[in-house]
Order: structure tokens, then C-alpha cells, then sequence
């Protein structure tokens, strides 16, 4: 018995580690060198999410009052420039495609990405993601994704990318033919992974604020903690 428990236990612990590499795929993935602080990328990424990707897939852990609160974006502009599906300001961010259909039409149903950041190997994945676009012609939409095989999903930003088209070797070419440059076009994902870690843990931009401020108060606090041993023992000799 004791010897099955040990065994088990050592089970448990092997495992552990083959685990957190499994679940990070082996795939190289881009750094998208990703600010939450900065607002106005945050706000950009959230503008292309809803022009680009709130039809196939919604944020439906996240409201659009609390995103525009987040973001700095006041509610009358945020009701012109970033609602367009007739919801309240107090809704969630949800489309309006079944599911089933959706599934029907590209084989696998588009994932709520509220958390994808966090799901998957983090923010840097979706920035990879979305420029890893390539033509292949046994597709049913004509395009393969370098990090999700045969991907499910059209390459909605064609037209700004442009196409990429993979030798034999396995390595993609530069884009072709889209309306951004490359590097507009990473800026452009990079918006987006911004936005959609963001959404993954919409507290991270109120926490990391406060951090500062936790630090700023310890600091002070060391400087009467000091006064104070220094008054305490000025006697003692
Ligand atoms: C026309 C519908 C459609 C649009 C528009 C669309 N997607 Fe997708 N997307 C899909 C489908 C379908 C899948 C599921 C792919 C699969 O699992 O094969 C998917 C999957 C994904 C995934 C998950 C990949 C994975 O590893 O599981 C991410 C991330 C993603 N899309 C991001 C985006 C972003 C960002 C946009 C906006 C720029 C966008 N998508 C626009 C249909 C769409």
C-alpha cells in the first residue's frame, strides 16, 4: 500500500511538469511587447475588435460601460464611435450569430475571447496569431494559420496584411498587396493583443496603478519606522 502511494505521489509530481510544457505549444511565438498603460493603443485595439471581430466573436464577460470607464472613452462618445449593434450601455459585448450556424459555416464556432489572453500561451499568441495568415488552397477560405493548423477562421485582415504564402521549407513570405505596411500592420495586432489582455483581467490596469502607490507608502512608512528606532534607542548604549 505504501509503496502504491509513493508511487502515486511521484506519479503526481512527474506529471506536473510535462503538463506546463504541453500546454505550451511549441510553436514560436512573437513578442507583442503588449502596455496596458498605454490608453490609446487599448483604445485603438478595441475600436478594430469592434469593426473587425465583435461578428464572429463576442466578449461576453466584459460590458461596454465598465470598458469605456476603463478606457477613458466618455459614454456619448462611446455610444457613437464603438455601439453599433443596438445594445445598452450596460450590456455585454455579444453578436447576435448562433452558434450552430457558426459551427456549420467554418467548421469549429468562434470562441468568446474575453479570456483567450489567458487561455492560451497569453497575448503574444493572438499577436502571432493574427500575422501568421498564409494562402493555402486546400482550405475551404483559401488560408492556413502557421500557429492554429488548418485554423477555421477566414483571414478577415487580408485586405490590411495583404497575403503570405509559404515555401517549402515551411518559412512565410512578407505580406503582399495589403493597405498597411508590415509594420503598421504589427501595430495594428499589437493593438489588438493589448485590448484582449486587457479584457483577460480588466483589474490588471487598476492594479498595477496602485502597485506605486502600495510601494510609495512602504517607503514613507520606512522613513518614521527609522525616526522611530533612532528615538527608541538614542538611550541605550
Ligand atoms: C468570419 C468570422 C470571424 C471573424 C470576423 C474573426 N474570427 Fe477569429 N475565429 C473564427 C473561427 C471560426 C475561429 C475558430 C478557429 C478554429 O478553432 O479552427 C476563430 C478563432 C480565433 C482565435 C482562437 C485561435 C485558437 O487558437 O483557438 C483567435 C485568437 C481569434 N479568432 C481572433 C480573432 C480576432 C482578433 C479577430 C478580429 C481581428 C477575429 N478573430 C475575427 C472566426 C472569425
Amino acid at each position: 500500500m505504501n509503496k502504491f502511494i509513493r508511487a502515486f505521489t511521484f506519479g503526481i509530481f512527474a506529471l506536473v511538469p510535462m503538463l506546463t510544457l504541453a500546454a505550451s505549444s511549441g510553436v514560436h511565438l512573437d513578442k507583442a511587447g503588449n502596455d496596458l498603460s498605454d490608453k490609446e493603443s487599448l483604445k485603438r485595439g478595441f475600436e478594430s475588435y469592434i469593426n473587425y471581430c465583435l461578428g464572429c466573436h463576442q466578449l461576453q464577460y466584459q460590458r461596454y460601460n465598465r470598458t469605456f470607464e476603463d478606457l477613458g472613452i466618455s459614454e456619448a462618445d462611446g455610444i457613437a464611435n464603438y455601439m453599433y449593434t443596438g445594445d445598452k450601455v450596460g450590456d455585454h459585448i455579444t453578436n447576435t450569430m448562433p452558434a450552430k450556424d457558426a459551427a456549420k459555416w467554418f467548421g469549429n464556432t468562434p470562441p468568446d475571447l474575453t479570456l483567450m489572453a489567458r487561455l492560451k500561451p497569453g497575448p503574444d499568441y493572438i499577436y502571432t496569431y493574427l500575422r501568421s495568415f498564409y494562402v493555402d488552397p486546400e482550405r475551404p477560405f483559401g488560408v492556413n494559420n502557421t500557429v492554429l493548423k488548418n485554423a477555421g477562421m477566414p483571414h478577415v485582415l487580408q485586405g490590411l496584411q495583404g497575403v503570405r504564402t509559404m515555401d517549402e521549407n515551411g518559412k512565410l513570405s512578407e505580406a503582399t498587396g495589403g493597405s498597411m505596411t508590415v509594420e503598421e500592420y504589427d501595430a495594428f495586432a499589437r493593438d489588438l493583443a493589448n485590448f484582449l489582455e486587457y479584457t483577460g483581467e480588466p483589474s490588471k490596469l487598476k492594479r498595477e496603478a496602485m502597485g506605486y502607490w502600495v510601494i510609495g507608502f512602504l517607503f514613507i512608512f520606512l522613513i518614521f519606522a527609522y525616526l522611530l528606532k533612532v528615538e527608541y534607542w538614542k538611550d541605550v548604549h
